[in-house]
C-alpha cells in the first residue's frame, strides 16, 4: 500500500491515449501524486488537476489533444471564475516532440512534462503553483526515472502491465518513437522481478511485460551482467501465483533463439505474439529500415510454430509508406495468407514531422490508402474470424477477470487473449477454469462452463 502523507483530498483525472506503456505510465503518475493527496476521479470538470497522457504516433493521435484542450480550456475557465484552481498538464510523446508548439497554440497549460520526466511531477507542481508562467520539462534526464518513482505500486488488479524497456534505437523511416522516447534503456532484472513480486502480492496473475521493443530488452541481472527476455521469463515463472506471462511489443530483429526456446520450456509464458511486420514487400521493409525481408519473417514465425504449434501472431501493418506500388501492397496480401493472423492492427502511413519517410519522394495519395487499408482490414478480418471459429467445440484454459455485462455473466480471456463470455458464479473470477467454446464471434466467443457441459 502507498503510505499517505496527507489524506485523499484533491481530485486527478487523467486522459490516456496511445500504447500501453502510456497506460502504465499513468499508473505511475498517479502512485506518484497519491503521497500529495491526490485520488483518481472520473470527472474533469471538478479535478484539481487533470493530465492528459498524449501520443504522437499518427496525426490523428496529436490532434485528438488540441480538441480536448479546447475543452479543458472552458472548465478550468469555470473552476476560476469560481475561486477555485485547476493545473492541466500535458505529458507523454505530443508534450515531448511538441512542447513548444502546446504552450503557444494553448497557453493556459500549466506543464509540459516529457515521458522521462514524470518522477519530477511533484516539484513541476509546486513551481507551477508559485510561478504564474508554465513550467516545460521535456528533457533526456540522465537519471532512470524508475529509479526515482515510488517502489509502491497501486495494484493492478488480476492482470497487469509492467514497463521493462523503453525507447528505441531502430529508427524506423516512419516512426516518432525514437524521438519522442528517445535511446533504449532497460530496467535491472531485479528491479523487473521485485514489481512482479509486489504485483503478484496484491492478486495479479497475469503480467504483461512491456518496451517499444521488449524482446530487446538486456537488463543487467544481479551480478551485473546484461541478461535476456528468454531468462528474464523463466526467472518470472518461478514466481509462485504468477500464471500468465506475455509481452508487447516485440520486434522481428531481436527474436533471439533463447527466447524462442523459452517459449517451448515455459509453460507460462502465453502462445501468442505480437510481432509487427508492417508489409510484406521487400522493397518496403527496406525503403522502411526494418531491416529484414518478408522471407526472414516467415522463417522466424515457422521457427516459433515449430517449438510452440499453438502460437498465434498478431502484427501491425501500414499501408501506402513513401514508394509502396501496388505490387508492394500485393505482397503484404501475400504474406498474410502465408502467415494467418489471429489479429492485428492496421493503419494509412501519416507523415510524421521529422521523421524521414515524411520527407520521401512517392507518397501515396489518401484514396491509394483508403482503398489498400480496406483490402488489407477485409482479409485481416476474414483471418481473426477464422481463428476464432477454429476454437468452437474445444475446451480452453480461460481466467476470468470480470463481471460479464449480463446478469451471471463472468468475462475473462483465452491464452490467445481472445474475450470469452460464460454464465457462471463470481467466485470464478481469478481462477483459471475450462471453458468448452460454443460460438465464435469476430472479435469474442461463448463458452459454458466444462463441468456444466458435461451435464447437459
Ligand atoms: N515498437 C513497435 C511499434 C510501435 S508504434 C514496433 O516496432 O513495431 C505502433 C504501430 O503504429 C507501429 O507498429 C506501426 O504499425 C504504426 N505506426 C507507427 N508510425 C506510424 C505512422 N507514421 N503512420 C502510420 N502508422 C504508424
Ligand atoms: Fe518505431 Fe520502429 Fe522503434 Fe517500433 S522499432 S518503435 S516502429 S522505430
Ligand atoms: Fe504513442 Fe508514444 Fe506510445 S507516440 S504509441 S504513446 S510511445
Amino acid at each position: 500500500m502507498i503510505e499517505q502523507s496527507k489524506p485523499n483530498t484533491k481530485r486527478l483525472h487523467m486522459i490516456t491515449w496511445g500504447c500501453q506503456m502510456n497506460v502504465y505510465d499513468s499508473g505511475r503518475m498517479a502512485d506518484v501524486l497519491a503521497p500529495l493527496g491526490y485520488a483518481p476521479s472520473d470527472s474533469a470538470e471538478t479535478a484539481d488537476m487533470v493530465i492528459l497522457n498524449t501520443c504522437h504516433i499518427r496525426d490523428k493521435a496529436a490532434e485528438k489533444v488540441f480538441s480536448e484542450l479546447g475543452r479543458l480550456r472552458l472548465m478550468k475557465e469555470a473552476r476560476r471564475l469560481a475561486g477555485d484552481r485547476m493545473i492541466l498538464a500535458v505529458a507523454g510523446c505530443v508534450a515531448q516532440a511538441e512542447g513548444a508548439e502546446i504552450l503557444a497554440r494553448a497557453p493556459y497549460v500549466d506543464i509540459v512534462l516529457g515521458p522521462q520526466t514524470y518522477h519530477r511531477l511533484p516539484e513541476m507542481i509546486a513551481q507551477a503553483s508559485r510561478a504564474a508562467g508554465a513550467v516545460i520539462d521535456t528533457d533526456f534526464p540522465a537519471e532512470e526515472k524508475f529509479d526515482f518513482l515510488p517502489d509502491a505500486v497501486a495494484p493492478q488488479g488480476l492482470t497487469a502491465f509492467l514497463t521493462i524497456q523503453e525507447g528505441c534505437d531502430k529508427f524506423c523511416s516512419f516512426c516518432v518513437v525514437p524521438y519522442t522516447r528517445g535511446a533504449e534503456s532497460s530496467r535491472s532484472q531485479v528491479a523487473v522481478l521485485a514489481e512482479a513480486r509486489r504485483l503478484v502480492a496484491q492478486g495479479t496473475q497475469e503480467i504483461t511485460l512491456l518496451g517499444q521493443n521488449v524482446n530487446a530488452w538486456h537488463g543487467i541481472d544481479e551480478h551485473g551482467v546484461p541478461s535476456s527476455l528468454g531468462r528474464l521469463a523463466r526467472a518470472l515463472a518461478r514466481i509462485p501465483g504468477l500464471t500468465r506471462i506475455r509481452y508487447t511489443t516485440s520486434h522481428p530483429r531481436d527474436m533471439d533463439a533463447d527466447l524462442i526456446a523459452a517459449h517451448a520450456e515455459v509453460p507460462e509464458l502465453m502462445p501468442f505474439l505480437h510481432l509487427p511486420v508492417q508489409s510484406g514487400s521487400d522493397r518496403i521493409l527496406a525503403a522502411m529500415n526494418r531491416r529484414h525481408t518478408g522471407a526472414e519473417y516467415r522463417d522466424l514465425v515457422a521457427r516459433l510454430r515449430q517449438v510452440r504449434p499453438d502460437l498465434a501472431l498478431s502484427s501491425d501493418f501500414i499501408v501506402g509508406h513513401p514508394g509502396e506500388t501496388e505490387q508492394d501492397f500485393e505482397d503484404t496480401l501475400a504474406l498474410v495468407r502465408d502467415i494467418g493472423f489471429a489479429s492485428a492492427f492496421s493503419f494509412k502511413y501519416s507523415p510524421r514531422p521529422g521523421t524521414p519517410a515524411a520527407g520521401s519522394p512517392g507518397q501515396v495519395d489518401e484514396a491509394t490508402k483508403d482503398r489498400r487499408l480496406q483490402t488489407l482490414q477485409a482479409l485481416l478480418r476474414e483471418q481473426q474470424t477464422a481463428f476464432n471459429v477454429a476454437k468452437q467445440g474445444q475446451v480452453v484454459p480461460v481466467l476470468f477477470t470480470n463481471p460479464g455485462r449480463r446478469a451471471g455473466q463472468i468475462g475473462g480471456r483465452t491464452p490467445w487473449l481472445q474475450p470469452v463470455h460464460v454464465q457462471g458464479p463470481e467466485t470464478l473470477i481469478g481462477h483459471i477454469v475450462p471453458v468448452f467454446i460454443s460460438l465464435a464471434h469476430p472479435n469474442s466467443l461463448t463458452g459454458t462452463l466444462v463441468e456444466e457441459h458435461a451435464c447437459v
